[in-house]
């Protein structure tokens, strides 16, 4: 097959994605190959975004803020005068016992993780490609499996009411031609992990029945498909990225 027949995941010339999370493993990594299949993007994240190209506008974002969600969307709009791809990956996890958890937490990590969500896909929905929009959504194996002390009940709790707003959406936006999705990794070899210990990493990929992490690149790769034509006809999936850890989802 030669170069110019090769099928290409996403062909996004002239459309406009909004990303969360661009400072963050996945979502810099879907900034890239947004950038790379031809999109402009609003990058967003609460630290300095890491992009410096005149197709990237650049916005501090806290997610659980309902103003600066539209603001940050209605920015997106005015500076590329199209929304297209919402991809919400800014998240938070958490740690230890259900019985040790104290409640701010609980409701920090339930705010940064669903809320967040709830409020993206509210001030995207009157300005996103109809037909022809995306969404996509950053759930998580715990949200499969009910997670553990690693990352607390909060974020498992968050990750699978995911799925529910996913399909929710899906549902809702199919007669506009919007499409919604919820990826689903397992671990994701970025910052995240930065929290375990080395016996934690070794536990952790023993139990991975392909024995190693995702990459960030993995996901991107995945959400760009979930974004193509190639997924014309899926809407309310949920795409597991987690080394074999959940076979059963
Ligand atoms: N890595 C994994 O093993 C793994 C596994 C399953 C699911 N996930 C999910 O994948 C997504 C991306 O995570 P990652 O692995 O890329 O982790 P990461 O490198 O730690 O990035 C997390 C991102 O979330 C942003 N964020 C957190 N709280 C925020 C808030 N209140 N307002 C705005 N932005 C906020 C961070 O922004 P700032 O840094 O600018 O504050 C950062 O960009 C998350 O939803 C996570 O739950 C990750």
């Amino acid at each position: 097959m030669s170069e110019a027949s090769k099928p290409t995941l996403l062909d996004a010339t002239g459309r406009v994605a909004f990303v969360t999370g661009a400072t963050g493993g996945i979502g810099q990594a879907v900034v890239r190959m947004m950038l790379d299949a031809g999109a402009s993007v609003a990058a967003t994240g609460r630290r300095a975004v890491p992009f410096d190209d005149d197709r990237v506008l650049p916005l501090t974002l806290e997610v659980t803020d309902e103003d600066a969600v539209a603001s940050a969307v209605q920015n997106c709009v005015d500076k590329f005068g199209r929304l297209d791809y919402v991809i919400h990956m800014a998240g938070t996890v958490g740690k230890g016992r259900l019985d040790q958890m104290l409640l701010e937490d609980w409701n920090k990590i339930l705010a940064t993780n669903l809320t967040s969500a709830f409020l993206i896909l509210k001030h995207s929905y009157k300005h996103i490609t109809k037909p022809g929009g995306v969404a996509v959504l950053c759930g998580s194996s715990n949200g499969y499996n009910g997670g553990s002390y690693l990352s607390g009940a909060a974020y498992a709790s968050s990750k699978a009411a995911l799925t529910n707003l996913t399909r929710y959406c899906a549902k809702e936006w199919a007669p506009d031609g919007v499409r919604a999705h919820l990826i689903s990794p397992g671990p994701v070899d970025t910052p995240m992990l930065d929290r375990l210990s080395d016996e934690q990493h070794d536990g952790l990929k023993d139990a991975l029945p392909l024995g190693h992490y995702a990459t960030a690149d993995e996901c991107a790769g995945a959400i760009l498909f979930l974004c193509s034509s190639h997924a014309a006809s899926m809407t309310g999936t949920n795409t597991n990225v987690s080394s074999g850890l959940v076979l059963d989802a």
